[in-house]
């Protein structure tokens, strides 16, 4: 293996206004796929990322919601990680734009680049909305479009003809903001003179960026390079610019450089050399992994702003192309608009790093979730074929071998012929080819399942004299397993982690692959993962508006859903018979009333009531409890009661009027 490179890896940073969708996590996973995957090889791979803070949409929405923009973000913000954190994105740092080390780095980009004279001012004409008093961005105008007239276009392009124009140009021109007709101000605002970049910023596209986009790029080159105005007028939330009076940096300008300030927090926090990465002679690396539609930033502005202020460019900047659900592009009324979280909720994650993976190639194109295939390929790949190799050979080893595995492998052609394929497919996971990586690490699999059905385990393990060589097979497909696990494991983080318990042997990395596991004891193996349901999915889909905001701040653990709470079957019923049971001294066996029906429950009250109290008297029950089978009988559902420390026990009951059969909710 190479030397041990020092990389850093950005993932585009989600705006705070707004919740994460599958969409985000296509770029997410396919950062985190890499960066695990270089960590896996040894290198000093980071993760940096954070919320994006600032804008006029954080600040109406705040203002929408009757909270300051900071609430608005802390509330954001904890939900993004939280949705890190279920997609096991393996970010070392996250904070938002809207911090200390983001407002530092700013303002010192900035002065950099006013020193190095790259910075104009000028006036400009803009759309200004009079009862707010505030400026409005082109999205905030709608009207008319004025090439083809179509009506209810926004500021700055129709949806119809596709003309782009200034919202001065709209007819009949309202704001969004206050459905007032906006009038026309003058202001100054400062530009980043970006033609001063051409020469410095063509070679260096030439030489970075993947084919796809250079063509793009150069169009955008051939059309000449503008000024970018990079300031604001208050109101604005953002960072004010220093030496200005009401003037805030635009939100894309802070952002870029939140990249920097998130790695500044963490090496900050860690003592890292930040200027090891970031100076201009760094020998590390540093990626930007970004959505196809953000390229303009990262590929002209945010190198220009790079070498203006005396830092090194990126490395690269790998951009991926949209996700669409069965076809078409997020719909909230088709109900394939889904929140990561809504996703998580019903299907475990690893399922969708794993298909997004087995569609992602490097270059921009969009990628399809197609739900039914989805379903197939996971249960197909995941559970059909490689979890299987391991649920076929590890019962033989717990019944033959005391759970170990063989001190040697009778042949090791197919296990070498595993462990040289790790060559290949990391060149695939380096050149962010996963789709192939994935192809390949499946037909291994198939080549796996193969070889035990040539063997037969389960035939050759009814004769005694057969036991070594059953358990010798097994050991080979246990280890098959485990180089699988090698080269799966940056896609699949959380069913590795399981795979790894059953190995017994550690954490997995790349090098692993070569090297056997022989004479160690395995674990019991318990079903690494589940078969996917089709209705599953469809719950996801099925629920038709979303909230795109995150109401509550809060984990996971600590709530259930409504969903969840209604299907508890809560019923009145009424207490018909009730007696003592020979044999048991915590248990009263009671017969009830639901009106309709009635149930027989054993209940664990005996030490605080009598029978004969019971009688006539209405409880709660747990109606949908599976009925379970006891010494005595069937027991039919459960009765709430309260309880603490050493206090007894008391039945809940309900107020007058309540009649059995009734449903508690
Ligand atoms: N805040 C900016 C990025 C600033 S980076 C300095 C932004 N935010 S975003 O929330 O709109 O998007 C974050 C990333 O997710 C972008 O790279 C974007 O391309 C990506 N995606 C958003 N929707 C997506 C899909 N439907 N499919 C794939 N990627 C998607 O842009
Ligand atoms: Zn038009």
């Amino acid at each position: 293996m190479s030397a041990t490179r020092r990389i850093l890896v950005t993932g585009a940073l989600p705006y705070a206004n707004n919740s994460l969708h599958i969409g985000h996590m296509v770029e997410y996973v396919q950062t985190d796929v890499w960066v695990r995957f270089q960590r896996m090889r040894g290198h000093e791979c980071y993760f940096a990322c954070a919320s994006d803070a600032h804008g006029t949409p954080t600040m109406l929405r705040a203002e929408e919601e009757n909270t300051t923009p900071e609430a608005l973000l802390d509330r954001v913000y904890a939900d993004h990680r939280r949705d890190f954190d279920r997609y096991q994105i393996s970010v070392d740092n996250y904070i938002t734009t809207h911090s200390e080390e983001n407002k530092e780095l700013t303002a010192l980009l900035y002065t950099r680049l006013v020193d190095a004279g790259v910075i104009t001012r000028r006036s400009i004409k803009q759309a200004f909305d009079e009862t707010r008093n505030m400026f409005l961005p082109d999205r905030y105008v709608r009207g008319t479009c004025p090439k083809c007239s179509t009506p209810d276009q926004y500021g700055d392009s129709c949806e119809h003809c596709g003309a782009t124009y200034s919202p001065l140009e709209l007819k009949d021109a309202t704001s969004t903001v206050s459905g007032t007709k906006p009038s026309v101000r003058e202001s100054e605002h400062i530009f980043l003179q970006l033609g001063k970049f051409e020469n410095e910023l063509r070679s260096w596209v030439a030489e970075r960026m993947e084919p796809g986009i250079v063509k793009k790029l150069d169009e955008w080159f051939s059309a000449g390079l503008q000024d970018w105005d990079i300031s604001r007028d208050a109101p604005y939330f953002g960072f004010e610019i220093p030496g200005e009076q009401g003037k805030y940096f635009y939100v894309w300008f802070d952002a870029l450089i939140g990249y920097m300030s998130s790695f500044l927090n963490f090496c900050r926090r860690t003592g890292t050399s930040f200027e090891s990465f970031w100076g201009r002679d760094s020998t590390a690396e540093v990626y930007h992994f970004i959505g196809k539609d953000i390229v303009y930033f990262h590929a002209l502005y945010w190198p220009a702003m790079l070498s203006g202020s005396g830092h090194r460019l990126p490395t690269g900047v790998f951009a991926h192309g949209f996700l669409t659900v069965d076809g078409q592009k997020m719909s909230k009324r088709r109900g394939t608009f889904i929140l990561a979280s809504k996703f998580a909720e019903h299907v475990d994650p690893d399922y969708l790093r794993y298909y997004f993976a087995s569609k992602l190639g490097p270059a921009p194109e969009d990628i399809d979730l197609s739900l039914t295939d989805f379903v197939a390929k996971v249960n197909s790949d995941l559970v059909g074929k490689f979890v299987n190799i391991a649920s076929r050979c590890a019962g033989f080893l717990h019944r033959l071998n005391a759970a170990r595995l063989a001190d040697e492998i009778p042949e090791t052609e197919l296990l070498q012929r595993f462990a040289s394929a790790g060559q290949d497919i990391a060149a695939h996971y380096e050149g962010r080819e996963y789709a192939r990586a994935v192809r390949e690490i499946m037909s291994l699999a198939d080549l796996a399942n193969q070889y035990i059905d040539d063997h037969k385990p389960w035939v050759k393990a009814k004769d005694p004299n057969n036991h070594g060589e059953v358990i010798g097979v097994c050991t080979t497909g246990i280890n098959l397993f485990r180089i699988l696990c090698v080269y799966l494991k940056p896609l699949i983080p959380s069913l590795t982690q399981r795979a790894e318990a059953f190995l017994n042997a550690g954490e997995l990395v790349w090098s692993d692959a070569d090297t056997p596991l022989l004479g160690t004891r395995i674990n019991k193996f318990e079903a690494l993962l589940k078969r996917i349901e089709l209705k599953q999915v469809e719950a996801i889909t099925t629920t038709r508006e979303e909230q795109t905001m995150p109401e509550i701040n809060t984990t996971d653990d600590d709530f259930i859903d409504i969903q969840q709470f209604a299907k508890l079957d809560l019923r009145i019923a009424r207490v018909v018979h009730a007696d003592y049971i020979e044999g048991a001294d915590k248990l009263l066996k009671l017969q009830l009333s639901l009106g309709e029906e009635e149930r027989t429950v054993f209940s664990g009250i005996r030490s605080a009531y009598k029978p004969d109290q019971l009688i006539g008297r209405h409880v709660v029950l747990l109606a949908n409890l599976k009925p379970r089978k006891m010494r005595f009988g069937i027991s039919q559902g459960m009765v709430l009661a309260a309880s603490g420390n050493d206090d007894g026990i008391f039945l809940l009951d309900a107020d007058d009027g309540v009649q059995a059969g009734m449903k508690v909710s």
